[in-house]
């Protein structure tokens, strides 16, 4: 790797989403999302989803870091780091409050105008995020969430009106976050910040989960296809989370069963990049007798609607022995993998995973890919002259980018950019918790929203800037 340098028009950048960080949750005329209603948790202590806000719950999501009025002072940050784009994503209820209203607000829209003209000033393009964990709480107090097929045109109505508005300032799209999460659908926690599922009492809670990811993947092929027509230049992707999950040892059951969990993670991007469901889901489907809402208009549009790259986080890998069983649950099924180190937060750290993870993905669809979220949560410290010695994070980082340098440089992987995540600290999605940070901005706010709100450059923020400056060239 000696002094070999990333492709010249690499895109190196930061990754956030807007509940994470704007705050302002009802300013521009903005409906509640999601988000907006879960409160505060902490590792192993779940965020609770109230119903509706309620007085005496404290909402992390509601004043973020207050972004939505700072965002001037920390985009000027980002371009001091050098950087080429920044993943953001657009929250749904600032552009469409309820959700299924006919005609978008303009103070919304107008928001993103402005802040994706402030990126563009310092040659910053801006990489976007459709949905991403706010959907409208709305359409869960009154749809159920995607577990309604409605949810397809207002979602597609939706990206429609992005996409015209913001078509000379976004090339970069993607349609929904993290959408295989889900597949954890027994603890609720991730259907609710997929798709916006409230399991009732006695549900299937698997097969809701299906019915609603089925819709949000035809969503999402409608909204490629109407992308493609307003701008053809338009490059829209996926959002896969991946963890590569290693069979534990190489008994061949162990094997086996690592593929079905692999598969049954990652069926999604499947669908998003192939046009068509997996033989082993269908055959599942059928086995369990789901009678999905499937039609064959849908299957037309999953055809016509294939996604141009495949965007992808990485934080972990996981590791599964043989259950002896062909179906993976992967809160109970996964195992400690004894070779890699987990962090304060129980992630397993794995650099070597990324290269894996690349290779695994580009054999599969041959498409371009798009590191869209990487990064180490951690609890940093500030001293009493405002500095934060974040060497972990910065160790982290060197592992991961060396192991995507390799990827490129070695393997020939086609990738896009690299966008760790939380380049400036913002409230955690899993915990709410501010105090898990991953930034190369520290922004003084604690995990009650108490704090000055000022932002400090770590450590990291100065050698991410030279790695950028230098592209890679010194990581070896
Ligand atoms: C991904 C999400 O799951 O991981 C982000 O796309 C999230 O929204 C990130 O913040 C890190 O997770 P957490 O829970 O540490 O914030």
């Amino acid at each position: 790797m000696d002094k070999q340098e990333f492709p010249q028009d690499f895109m190196w950048g930061g990754a956030v989403a807007a509940h994470q960080l704007e705050g302002a949750y009802q300013a521009g005329g903005k409906g509640l999302s999601i988000a907006d209603v879960m409160t505060l948790g902490s590792h192993g202590v779940p965020r609770k989803i109230t119903d509706g806000v309620v007085d005496g719950e404290y909402y992390p999501n509601h004043n973020g870091i207050d972004f939505y009025h700072r965002y001037k002072e920390d985009i000027k940050l980002f371009a001091e780091m050098g950087f080429k784009c920044f993943r953001t994503s657009i929250a749904w209820t600032r552009v469409f409050p309820n959700g299924d209203e006919a005609e978008p607000n303009e103070a919304g829209l107008q928001f993103y105008d402005d802040l994706f003209d402030e990126c563009l000033k310092y040659d910053i393009q801006p990489v976007v995020t459709l949905s991403h964990f706010e959907m409208p709480y709305h359409l869960v107090q009154q749809y159920g969430g995607w577990r309604d097929r409605k949810l397809i045109d207002f979602f597609t109505n939706f990206a429609t009106v992005c996409f015209k508005r913001y078509q000379h300032k976004v090339k970069y799209w993607m349609t929904f976050n993290e959408i295989n999460n889900q597949t954890n659908y027994e603890d609720g926690g991730s259907a609710y910040t997929d798709s916006g599922l409230l399991f009732k009492p006695g549900e299937d809670k698997e097969k809701g989960m299906y019915q609603a990811a089925h819709y949000e993947l035809v969503a999402s092929a409608k909204a490629v296809q109407i992308g493609h027509q307003i701008n053809p230049d338009f490059e829209i992707g996926s959002m896969i989370a991946m963890c590569p999950i290693y069979p534990l040892t190489s008994k061949p059951a162990d094997i086996l069963f690592a593929q079905r969990a692999m598969q049954t993670r990652l069926w999604f991007s499947d669908v998003h990049a192939n046009g068509f469901y997996p033989q082993w889901l269908l055959n599942h489907f059928d086995r369990k007798q789901f009678n999905l809402d499937m039609t064959t208009e849908d299957m037309a549009i999953l055809k016509a609607g294939k996604v141009d790259y495949i965007g992808f986080s990485y934080y972990m890998s996981f590791a599964v022995q043989d259950t002896g069983k062909l179906e993976y649950h992967e809160n109970q099924d996964r195992v400690a993998n004894p070779y890699v180190e987990a962090s304060e937060w129980g992630w397993q750290v794995d650099p070597i995973g990324l290269r894996y993870a690349l290779n695994w993905f580009t054999d599969r669809y041959h498409l371009p890919l798009f590191i869209v979220e990487n990064g180490l949560g951690a609890i940093d410290e500030k001293t009493a002259d405002n500095q934060i010695h974040d060497d972990y994070r910065i160790n982290y980082l060197h592992d991961h980018i060396l192991q995507m340098k390799k990827a490129v440089l070695e393997d020939g992987v086609q990738l896009l950019g690299y966008t760790p995540w939380g380049c400036i600290d913002l409230v955690a999605a899993s915990t709410g918790q501010m105090s898990k940070r991953y930034g190369f901005i520290y922004v003084d706010v604690d995990d009650y929203g108490q704090g000055t709100g000022n932002r400090y450059r770590k450590d990291s923020f100065y050698w991410y800037r030279d790695m950028i400056a230098t592209n890679g060239a010194e990581i070896n």
